[in-house]
């Protein structure tokens, strides 16, 4: 399986801040916030990645994050002219997927759980078709919702309805066969103007492929003000408390069996002053 990581977008919900600082590319804590839907992939198992970025990002997204060789892993880079919709990124990244499933996850989205690693890896080796993670919310109107029946089958899926049929929001993972492509580009543009992530869940509904796990643990994004100020205080206090860090790669890498201990450490090394450094410590 292969990885996408949107960070597209204006972040115009975060304006002014985000106005000449690209959102993706903001702190959250202690580290830039893609390198949580990085980690996320990375924890799936997932080593080949695109990250698809508007045309005036890119060279920053490539300036940190380089070829991932680093972290043994290999990271690609593809832009988006204009922000059209979640599912463009299938579109954009047609070639990258080629014969493969994919692993689509958003720029702005942190995924936080004890075995997080071990679920997703359980989830790409059980998944065909289409998969969604929902995650039960308190404000339903503000995401795609599912609805389910008594045996948690999925029965419905509807992009912000004003009238929610449930709690179950529509989070921002999706795991997807190599058909995906071509079902995005067939998918009718919004009202909104967007090809709606919604909507190609839809499609693979209605072929009776779409498996919709439920994600206990923690999910939390960060496109508004307070939800992002809500991220920096949960990693702050999560890091503080267990004496772990949340989402590195170096970290993550290590783990994964993807680098060996004596490659950390080289990495680790510049860290060194900062707090951030003093995890990748694991000796
Ligand atoms: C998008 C999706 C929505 C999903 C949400 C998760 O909405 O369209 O289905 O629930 O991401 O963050 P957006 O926030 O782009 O409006």
């Amino acid at each position: 399986m292969k990885g996408i990581i949107l960070a597209g977008g204006t972040g115009s919900r975060l304006f002014p801040i985000t106005q000449a600082v690209c959102k993706q590319l903001m702190p959250i804590y202690d580290k830039p916030m893609i390198y949580y839907p990085l980690s996320t992939l990375m924890q799936a198992g997932i080593q080949e990645i695109l990250i698809i970025t508007t045309p005036e990002d890119q060279p920053k997204f490539k300036s940190l994050l380089l070829d991932g060789s680093q972290w043994g892993v290999q990271l690609e880079y593809a832009v988006q002219e204009k922000p059209c919709g979640l599912a463009d990124a299938f579109i954009v990244g047609e070639d990258f997927i080629g014969s493969d499933s994919v692993a689509m996850i958003l720029g702005d989205n942190i995924f936080y759980g004890a075995d997080l690693a071990e679920q997703l890896q359980t989830a790409v080796a059980d998944f065909t078709g289409g998969m969604g993670f929902a995650v039960e919310v308190e404000n339903p109107e503000r995401y795609g919702i599912y609805e389910f029946d008594e045996e948690m089958q999925v029965l419905s899926i509807e992009e912000k309805p004003a009238k929610p049929k449930s709690h179950y929001a529509n989070s921002g993972l999706y795991f997807f066969d190599n058909r995906v492509p071509r079902i995005a580009k067939a998918v009718t543009p919004s009202q909104r103007g967007e090809i709606e992530i919604t909507s190609v869940l839809d499609a693979y509904l209605q072929m009776g492929e779409l498996k919709v796990s439920l994600f206990g643990d923690v999910w939390l994004d960060t496109g508004t003000i307070d939800s992002l100020v809500d991220a920096n205080d949960f990693v702050r206090v999560m890091q503080n408390r267990t004496g772990k860090i949340i989402a590195s790669p170096e970290l993550t890498a290590y783990q994964q069996g993807f680098i060996d201990r004596e490659q950390l450490e080289k990495l680790a090394r510049p860290l060194e002053k900062s707090g951030y450094g003093k995890y990748l410590d694991v000796r």
